[in-house]
């Protein structure tokens, strides 16, 4: 594993720009293992928690195979059916999860309740997405774009959507690899200023920078990759409605990756809306890895478990 400062991954924040290229080597050496058969048990006897307060197809299928692949095992949670579900408090959980298992990962609402467990755990604690950060998809995305492109010092990232998790995952993992992450979301629906002010401030220091604007257009210009998400998150499908009539101009269509590179790679974390944020044409097109992207979950999370708990 890579030899990591932090004992949690919550946000890609406390990773240098050299720990997360080594992660995303780490998930390209263990694909090849997956793909030639090599068998690579380290984590034989380690056991991860993952619980889940929100629907979950990627983050859950590949923590779990990848967790059987590295000789370990992980346990399905939700938390309707744990005693946090009915009131036992966070801190509890973190004590008691502490005395069971070698990792915790969980998907929820509040990042504040997935710092507030991460500080009670003595285990390291796995984001597997708030509604501010996705880290766990970011590291599989810069893993394909790694892939495809090789260095990513100098290239463009453009999002175009909702300024959301993603959003935000996104341009700080952008920021770390020096590339130049430009988001284009409507107004109402901006990414959150502070997360923007500290991408810029990551931005600064590895030449990479951040642009956001209200122009799908502008976001979409000469870049190398373009990337997408759904108008309503999770949690949010009430607003449904009225956000396809804020989101109606920030479609990824084959008009607007005109503005692309010509070479650019279209990307999307899944579940996607064909014909809302992005059209079939895009998302089942020859510039799309979006299958690609969602197969490196398990390959990226591997590289993260095993250098979580190494340091364990
Ligand atoms: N992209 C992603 O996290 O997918 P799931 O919601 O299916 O886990
Ligand atoms: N922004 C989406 C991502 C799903 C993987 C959500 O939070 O629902």
């Amino acid at each position: 594993g890579v030899s990591l400062d932090a004992k949690d991954f919550l946000t890609l924040k406390t990773l240098t720009p050299e720990q997360l290229q080594q992660l995303i080597d780490l998930g390209i050496h263990l694909k090849q293992l997956v793909q030639t058969n090599q068998p690579h048990p380290y984590l034989t006897g380690k056991t991860l928690a993952m619980i889940f307060e929100k629907s979950s197809t990627r983050t859950r299928v590949s923590f779990e195979v990848g967790m059987a692949q590295l000789g370990g095992h992980a346990l399905n949670l939700s938390s309707d059916n744990l005693q946090m579900g009915r009131g036992e408090t966070v801190q509890d959980t973190a004590k008691v999860f502490s005395e069971y298992v070698d990792a915790i990962m969980i998907r929820t609402y509040s990042h504040a309740m997935v710092e507030e467990l991460a500080a009670n755990a003595t285990v390291p604690v796995i984001n597997g997405l708030t509604d501010d950060y996705h880290p766990c998809q970011v590291l599989a995305d810069l893993m394909t774009l790694v892939e495809l492109k090789g260095s990513l010092i100098g290239k463009k990232l453009a999002y175009v959507g909702d300024g959301n998790n993603m959003a935000h995952s996104l341009m700080i993992g952008c920021a770390k690899m020096g590339m130049t992450c430009a988001i284009a979301s409507p107004e109402g629906y901006m990414p959150k200023e502070e997360i923007v002010q500290t991408a810029k401030g990551i931005a600064g220091e590895t030449g990479g920078s951040i642009i956001i604007t209200n122009e799908p257009r502008e976001a979409v210009e000469a870049a190398d990759a373009v990337y997408t998400d759904v108008w309503a998150s999770m949690g949010w499908e009430s607003e449904q409605a009225e956000r396809e009539i804020a989101f109606k101009d920030f479609q990824v269509n084959d008009e607007l990756v005109k503005y692309a590179a010509s070479d650019y790679t279209f990307l999307h974390c899944l579940p996607a809306h064909r014909g809302e944020e992005v059209t079939a044409s895009v998302l089942d097109g020859s510039h799309s890895y979006v299958f690609q992207e969602a197969g490196n979950r398990l390959h990226a999370q591997k590289a993260l478990l095993l250098s979580l708990l190494q340091s364990s």
